[in-house]
């Protein structure tokens, strides 16, 4: 039994942004996982493993193949199914995924000695507002998929590390449809993630050096280009 997510499941995982009767098309019709895949895709379900749904898995799969990342980081292992997934559709890059919880790290390490074949994931240990500093790789695609509240403060070393004409995709971005209601109904403890995923919209959306998208895949996903070496964030 994994202890982590045993209690507190992030509720918005189940508030689809999308019709329910869309949702199960897309979990149903697209393509299945294969393989090991399959297998930790099951796991995390099982155990309530907040691991990417089914409709962004088909999104990456079609983003990973066109694009062709030559080095990908990712902010948020878990049992590591996504960096095996990029693994898996971008075979010739290298990963460095980030996770801080020690059993998560245990899972991805002994899930990345089976399955990463072409050794192309590295594993760095603790939290990513530590590590992301002492990076000095360039990255043709970032994945941040950790706590939300923190994509606003990660952001700036992010697009600092990332290619121009780079991508992050970050994920877990409508809250469940919070972001779209004023903050007074929200509920407390969401408010802190509300106000950093707003500042996140407002620092990024209209950016002339970034070019923005919301997908409404899962619980959403926010996709920014970098159009030039530096690129101005409010303060
Ligand atoms: C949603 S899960 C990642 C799922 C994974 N990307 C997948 O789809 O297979 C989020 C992970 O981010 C990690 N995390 C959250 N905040 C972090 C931080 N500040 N530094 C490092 N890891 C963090 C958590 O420990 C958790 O394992």
């Amino acid at each position: 039994m994994v202890e982590s997510y045993s209690k507190n499941a992030n509720h918005n995982m189940r508030r689809p942004v999308v019709k329910e009767e869309i949702v199960e098309l897309m979990r149903q019709r697209l393509a299945d996982n294969q393989g090991h895949l399959k297998e930790l895709a099951t796991f995390a379900k099982e155990e309530n493993i907040p691991v990417i749904p089914h409709e962004t898995v088909a999104y990456f799969r079609v983003l990973l193949q066109t694009v062709k990342p030559k080095k990908i980081l990712e902010i948020g292992t878990a049992i590591g199914f996504s960096a095996l997934l990029m693994a898996e559709f971008a075979p010739n890059s290298q990963i460095t995924t980030i996770d801080r919880n020690p059993e998560m790290i245990d899972l991805a390490k002994e899930n990345f000695a089976k399955y990463d074949k072409r050794q192309q994931i590295t594993l760095l240990e603790g939290d990513a507002v530590d590590l992301l500093a002492d990076l000095d790789e360039t990255y043709d695609l970032v994945f941040m998929d950790s706590a939300k509240s923190k994509y606003i403060v990660f952001l700036p070393q992010v697009l600092e590390n990332l290619a121009v004409g780079g991508l992050v995709v970050l994920d877990d971005i409508f809250q469940g449809g919070d972001v779209a209601k004023p903050i007074e109904e929200v509920r407390r403890g969401q408010r802190t993630i509300y106000r950093g995923l707003q500042k996140l919209f407002e620092a990024t959306l209209d950016n002339p050096d970034l070019t923005a998208s919301l997908l409404p895949l899962g619980d959403g996903l926010l996709l920014l280009r970098k159009n030039a070496p530096s690129v101005k964030l409010p303060d």
